[in-house]
């Protein structure tokens, strides 16, 4: 489907049929958001997939009972990485493997983890977040893309997410993406107009 249609006819579907989608499409979801761009390339994200309907139904209350949680195929519950160091040890490898010259991929380890120590525990945090919701975008766009539709979800408890799926500590559950064939209708789309957002 070409992207501005993906685009405009994307939304938030607040049911789904229970139906499952084929785990090739699935795939082809996680490659979709394996590919999200991220500030220095760091990639602080993790994302548990919840598909069995007890832990579904375990996580409704801590998800203000929204039926997108019980309903879905398959729940992404994107978290921030905030054991971001190890990730950037991974990087660096990786671009040597990739034919990058040793002294550069030093450097740029050197370069993320000196901006990364002058960042306080909450800061780590909120730009890990940050890059997180990048993430999502491209899951829910990915989503229609490949023809099944998402909902984007701030409304759970975190901690209640966390001790539920037993999330380790650098695990901080940020933004939850069910994802299914919509049981809902599409609403009229409601936005500002190019004057209120450009100036
Ligand atoms: C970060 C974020 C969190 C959201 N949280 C919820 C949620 O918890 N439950 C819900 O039904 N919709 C949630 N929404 C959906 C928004 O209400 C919806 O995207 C917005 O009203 C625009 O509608 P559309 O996505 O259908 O175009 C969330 C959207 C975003 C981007």
């Amino acid at each position: 489907m070409e992207f501005e249609r993906i685009v405009k006819e994307r939304y938030a579907a607040k049911s789904f049929d229970k139906r499952k989608i084929p785990k090739e499409l699935v795939d082809r979801l996680i490659e979709i958001i394996r590919m999200t761009p991220s500030s220095y390339n760091v990639q602080p994200w993790k994302i548990k997939i919840i598909e069995d309907d007890e832990t579904k139904k375990k996580l409704m209350s801590a998800s203000y009972n929204q039926p997108q949680v019980e309903t879905c195929s398959h729940l992404f519950v994107l978290c921030a990485d905030i054991d971001v160091e190890k990730n950037v040890d991974k990087i660096a490898e990786l671009m040597i493997k990739e034919g990058v010259e040793k002294d550069k991929a030093n450097a740029y380890s050197k370069m993320v983890k000196s901006f990364l120590k002058s960042l306080s525990k909450e800061e780590i945090i909120v730009w890990a977040q940050n890059q997180v919701y990048i993430a999502l975008s491209n899951a829910l766009n990915g989503a229609k893309a490949l023809g099944f539709d998402a909902c984007p979800m701030e409304g759970f408890d975190p901690k209640e997410y966390s001790k539920i799926l037993k999330l380790p500590k650098n695990l901080i559950p940020t933004v939850l993406c069910p994802i299914g064939y919509a049981n809902d209708k599409p609403r009229k789309k409601i936005r500002l107009t190019k004057d209120d957002i450009i100036f």
